[in-house]
């Protein structure tokens, strides 16, 4: 999972990162190089027993800020940090949280820096990232004390489960800093999706012509992975149904891994049987054809002349879905070399969906940037050059204004 370099109209943050005492402590020191790469502001402030783990002066190095380490040595002149450094953030980041911090925070207390700051914060959005023994996560006075957390208008980040620091295994671990990324970015965008189920296909189809070689595309899958963050982030519940692609499988995101047409359009039929979905968005760049696969591998011929593979049409994904008497809202997408508008709207009408996204295709592939047109009923608008990330967001929007309203 990589972090894009932020875009010119992506505001810059200032974020409140707390660390609290924890052996994940060390993961704090890169999550604040991240927030300070992707442009943001970082102040940090440390309890005194997260000082036992990683040194203030590592974390003053990477945030470029002096870090506020208690009430009585105040960063402030008003030496009120405690209100100040919260009421100034656009994000308050427990990273980690321990144990202890949470049964403090869920206790309402203020006996020091980072309780009082949790207290102080007002409306300021706010996540923890919990972080402990897989035993402890699991006691129901911690679990008791994260759902209170909940129910207060916090955020809770994880926790992730796998290798712990003491040698166990379970859940408990610390969200990675790359996926924290992802959480604090999240706690900025609106959550026009909360509540809603969107199933996605992704990235290209490989369509095998002998035990090694076959047909594919071009498409890098990064504007279904970006969709797939978008629509998470608005708050929705996900499945991604992806194709064979270099990226790593989204953060907060179910993901199926296929490589076919045929299995694609399998594992979106077996979503669609088990749940109902609100939206479905056909991103993947499906092959159109699949070759009559041959066993082992195809020797050459004596003469240099090989005799093309005879190719069957994979069946339509997209429009099989969109004729379902049950068809979530559907959304398609067309790269087109050329013609774009007139090409987008023939397909939408052709594939029987309320909404069809079309893009050039040599302009857009394997990019990270990327325009398009918006064909619905009402006719066409264009949505200018951006970010992948930031057209997703936009485009969930739109998806979001489209959807009827629920029962
Ligand atoms: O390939 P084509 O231009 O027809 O793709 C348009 C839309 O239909 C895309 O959203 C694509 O994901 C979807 N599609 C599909 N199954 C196919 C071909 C395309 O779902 N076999």
């Amino acid at each position: 999972m990589t972090h894009a370099p932020r875009s010119p109209d992506q505001a810059q943050r200032r974020v409140l990162l707390g660390i609290s005492g924890g052996i994940a402590a060390y993961k704090a020191c890169e999550l604040a190089r991240l927030l300070v790469k992707a442009g943001h502001q970082v102040q940090v402030a440390m309890s005194e027993a997260a000082t036992r783990f990683v040194g203030p002066i590592t974390l003053q190095a990477l945030s470029g800020r002096e870090v506020a380490l208690d009430s009585w040595h105040p960063l402030r002149a008003s030496g009120m940090d405690h209100i100040d450094l919260v009421r100034e953030a656009d994000a308050l980041v427990i990273a980690p949280a321990s144990a202890d911090l949470i049964a403090r925070a869920a206790a309402g207390m203020a006996d020091d820096l980072l309780a009082t700051l949790l207290l102080a914060r007002d409306a300021v959005p706010t996540l923890l990232a919990p972080a402990m023994n897989r035993a402890m996560w699991a006691h129901p006075a911690v679990q008791r004390n994260a759902e209170q957390l909940r129910r207060d208008g916090l955020r809770l980040a994880g926790p992730g489960s796998g290798a712990q620091a003491c040698g166990e295994v379970g859940d408990g671990r610390m969200l990675e800093p790359e996926q924290l990324m992802w959480e604090i970015e999240a706690l900025w965008q609106p959550r026009l999706l909360h509540g809603r189920r969107v199933l996605l296909t992704a990235g290209p189809t490989f369509e095998p012509w002998d035990e090694v070689r076959g047909l594919t595309n071009r498409s890098s899958g990064k504007m279904g992975w970006a969709l797939a963050r978008a629509a998470w982030e608005a708050g929705a519940e996900v499945v991604l149904v992806a194709g064979p692609t270099a990226l790593a499988p989204p953060h907060g995101v179910r993901t199926v891994a296929v490589e076919t047409a045929l299995q694609m359009r399998e594992a979106v039929q077996a979503e669609l049987a088990g749940a109902t979905f609100d939206v479905f968005i056909a991103a993947a760049a499906v092959a159109d054809w699949r070759p009559e696969p041959q066993p082992g591998k195809i020797k050459k011929q004596p003469d240099g002349v090989a005799a093309p593979p005879t190719l069957l049409l994979n069946p339509d994904i997209l429009a099989e879905v969109a004729a379902r008497a049950d068809a979530p809202f559907c959304v398609g997408f067309a790269a087109e070399a050329e013609q774009l508008v007139a090409h987008a709207q023939a397909k939408r009408e052709r594939k029987g969906v309320p909404l069809l996204v079309g893009n050039l295709g040599p302009q857009t592939f394997g990019r990270e940037h990327s325009s398009c047109v918006l064909v619905d009923a009402q006719g066409v608008r264009e949505l200018p050059r951006m970010d992948k990330l930031d057209l997703a967001r936009r485009l969930c929007a739109e998806i979001a204004s489209r959807l009827p309203a629920r029962a």
